[in-house]
């Protein structure tokens, strides 16, 4: 019996990181379905590439369950998620916080990720374990000051794609992150000639492209790697916090039962 398809599905699908995946994805025989906000450019690409395009806003959990449940009844399965939109920060750091815009933000970069997780779940249990990749950011291990909030949501997602991924393990999903450096994309818009003039070299929506494949074929669950423009992506090492010490001084374990998710050299085990 010849082995089906696998079935991936792309959030932002259609910006410059997804839609090189997709094409990469597409070369290796995926059945691809992409996901996006932008619905009028969604369809126009879907159709070039010959793909389902599902309307989708990453902030809003219902509509994240229905994206899934649309991949599910038109492919059969789902055996992949990337967890990719996401947007910068559209307020002046030092301007009064503007509501609309904070909520913007945790919408795409952080609910995208949270409520995402939770739609892909029971599918890609369904088709017997699969991957999650998210796409995080460099501006989520580093602060970036240029768009504080963009760094917070980075982060939070990061946090807790690293604490979920032990409990999607146990159930045969596999989730990892990738943290790329700036990439030439839509994303970072007039930054693009800024970085041009410096000689700054940014990285290509292909070379992020690798990365996601590579995290999706390769990466343990709850690692991430980081993108920065020539060398290859680099599965990222995070330290240890100090270890918790008893009055004699010697450092004592988080008790098992509370961390038991913690993998060694993790938070709360003693370096
Ligand atoms: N380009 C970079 O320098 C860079 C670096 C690190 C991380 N990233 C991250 O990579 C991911 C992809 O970015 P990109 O560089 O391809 O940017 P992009 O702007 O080309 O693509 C982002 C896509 O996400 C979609 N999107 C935005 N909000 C959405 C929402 N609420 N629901 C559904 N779709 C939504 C957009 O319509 C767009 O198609 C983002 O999460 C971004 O934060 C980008």
């Amino acid at each position: 019996m010849t082995p089906r398809r696998r079935t991936a599905l792309i959030t932002g699908g259609i910006g410059g990181f997804g839609l090189a995946l997709a094409r990469l994805l597409l070369g290796r025989d995926f059945t691809v379905a992409l996901a996006d906000l932008d619905v009028e450019q969604g369809q126009k690409v879907a159709e070039e590439l010959d793909v389902l395009f599902i309307p989708l806003d990453v902030g809003d959990l219902a509509a994240n369950h229905r994206a899934v449940a649309l991949v599910e009844s038109h492919y059969n399965a789902l055996d992949a998620v990337f967890l990719n939109a996401g947007i910068v920060g559209r307020q002046d750091p030092t301007a009064p916080l503007d509501m609309k815009a904070y909520e913007a933000i945790l919408d795409a970069n952080l609910h995208g990720v949270t409520y995402g997780i939770d739609a892909a779940k029971p599918a890609l249990r369904r088709a017997g374990g699969g991957r999650i990749v998210v796409t995080a950011s460099l501006a989520g291990l580093v602060p970036m000051p240029g768009d504080p909030l963009y760094s917070m949501t980075k982060s939070a997602a990061l946090a807790y794609s690293r604490a979920i991924a032990p409990h999607l393990a146990e159930q045969g999903i596999t989730l990892s992150i990738v943290c790329p450096g700036f990439a030439d994309t839509p994303l970072i818009g007039p930054m693009r000639s800024a970085f041009e003039d410096a000689g700054f070299p940014i990285l290509t929506a292909d070379d992020v492209a690798a990365a996601l494949l590579l995290a999706h074929d390769e990466a343990e669950a709850g690692s991430a790697y980081v993108v920065q423009p020539g060398s290859p992506p680099m599965p990222y090492r995070f330290r240890n916090v100090p270890a918790a010490r008893d009055p004699s001084g010697a450092s004592v374990a988080v008790p098992t039962g509370l961390s038991a998710h913690s993998p060694a050299g993790e938070p709360g085990q003693p370096s």
